[in-house]
């Protein structure tokens, strides 16, 4: 899974949407003969490449998606999929849900936070989360069987700050859970701790289920995951809770069937002592918007996770456009367009921020506005190298 190039809300996209409905349409008028006219599609938004969650291949279409087939079956209506790129995390929610272009989407933190008041939920239908993935045989019970491991981390991931003061435990920097599976594939890494659900789809089909994979829980490692609405469908949304235990036993199939850790969670301590002047572990907020940021930017497992590839080629834009006026390698002393300052400047909202200058400038202060120059793709690779240049003080 690369980093391939989007465009989401482009007239492709909508094609696509369009193209998923048609077909959806076809088949819908098979599962439920007679109530053609009286049932309304139940529409789900989904991103088309996203395995092992969804993907618009319709002899593997994903656990979310077929979780959804059986779902639409049992409240009686056709099924229709408005495909969209997940790459954007909370924006995608924001565009594709809140913006009525469908009726649900599966597999979203249960969460009030996640997106505020504008969203409502299912009950809880699984857990997802960061894993510990070893050889079959090693011991991955928790910290004490990391001690003297190399551990491979992705860059920039909770598992990542929770090591970051552990002396003891080698750690393995790597920029995608695809490249945590190689690292052990390739004796560089004893263990991996990454993300659960491509680390069990990997695992499936690409290493012989060579390896056993454990659930992790703790603070900002795993999460309910439920099926998120519209804050006004909250009559839709019952009509699915009702539904969902009857369907226990099906999800619990498709979960194996699309590779997904199973079994009970090791539970991990919190992280360590955070230094002065951050703010991680400040109450039961900061889990929660740990929870909202990883699923910002791990919606899709390899969602943001920058990948070597991105990160060169965003460099190479960023120095060739960008470097101008906001220094070669974002390196640049002026702290007002040193980009370099991103996260700590906006913290969570970096993303947002980031899409929405680049998008629509600010021509009034001297920042152009890119959308008609760069595609979201290419756009989406400068900002995997920004990631890669963070810092929390430019002095
Ligand atoms: C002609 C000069 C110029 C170029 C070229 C330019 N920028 Fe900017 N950019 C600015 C200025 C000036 C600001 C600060 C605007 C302000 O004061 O709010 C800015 C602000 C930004 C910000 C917001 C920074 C913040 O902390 O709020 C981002 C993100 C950004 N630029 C990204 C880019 C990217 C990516 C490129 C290349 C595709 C680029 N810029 C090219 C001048 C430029």
């Amino acid at each position: 899974m690369r980093m391939r190039p989007i465009n989401p809300g482009s007239g492709k996209s909508r094609n696509r949407a369009v193209a998923g409905f048609l077909a959806c349409v076809a088949a819908s008028a098979m599962i439920a003969p007679g109530h053609a006219d009286e049932a309304q599609p139940f529409r789900l938004c989904a991103d088309p490449t996203n395995l092992p969650f969804s993907s618009d291949n319709p002899s593997r279409p994903g656990f979310y998606v077929e979780i959804g087939r059986a779902l639409a079956q049992a409240l009686g209506q056709p099924i229709a999929y408005d495909w969209y790129k997940s790459y954007f995390g909370k924006r995608t929610v924001r565009v594709t849900l809140l913006g009525k272009q469908c009726d649900a989407m599966i597999g979203l933190p249960r969460s009030e936070d996640f997106m505020g008041p504008a969203m409502i939920f299912s009950s809880t239908f699984a857990r997802e989360g960061y894993a510990l993935v070893a050889a079959k045989g090693h011991a991955i019970g928790g910290f004490d069987d990391l001690k003297g491991k190399r551990v491979a981390v992705q860059y920039a991931s909770t598992p990542q700050n929770l090591l970051a003061t552990r002396d003891d435990i080698q750690k393995v920097t790597v920029l995608s859970p695809e490249e945590g599976m190689q690292a052990l594939d390739q004796g560089k890494a004893d263990v991996a701790f990454i993300w659960g659900p491509v680390a069990g789809w990997l695992n499936m089909t690409t290493y012989n289920d060579r390896y056993q994979i454990r659930l992790t829980e703790g603070e900002g490692l795993s999460w309910d995951a439920a099926i998120g609405f519209a804050k006004g469908s909250t009559e839709l949304r019952d009509r699915v809770d009702a539904i969902l235990p009857q369907l226990q036993r099906t999800i619990a199939d498709l979960a194996v069937k699309y590779g997904l850790p199973a079994g009970q969670p090791v539970r991990l301590g919190a992280a360590p002592a955070a230094p002065a002047g951050t703010t991680t572990g400040a109450g039961p907020g900061a889990s929660v918007m740990q929870v909202a940021n990883a699923v910002a930017t791990e919606i899709k497992g390899d969602a943001a996770a920058p990948n070597a590839e991105a990160v060169s080629a965003g460099k190479e834009i960023f120095n060739g456009t960008c470097a101008h006026c906001h220094g070669p390698d974002a390196v640049q002393s002026e702290r007002k367009i040193d980009l370099r300052l991103l996260h700590h400047r906006y913290g969570d909202d970096m993303r947002d921020t980031f899409w929405k200058t680049v998008h629509e400038g600010r021509p009034a202060r001297g920042m152009p506005p890119w959308k008609e120059v760069f595609t979201d793709g290419q756009l989406d690779s400068i900002y995997s190298f920004l990631l890669t240049v963070q810092v929390e003080s430019n002095d």
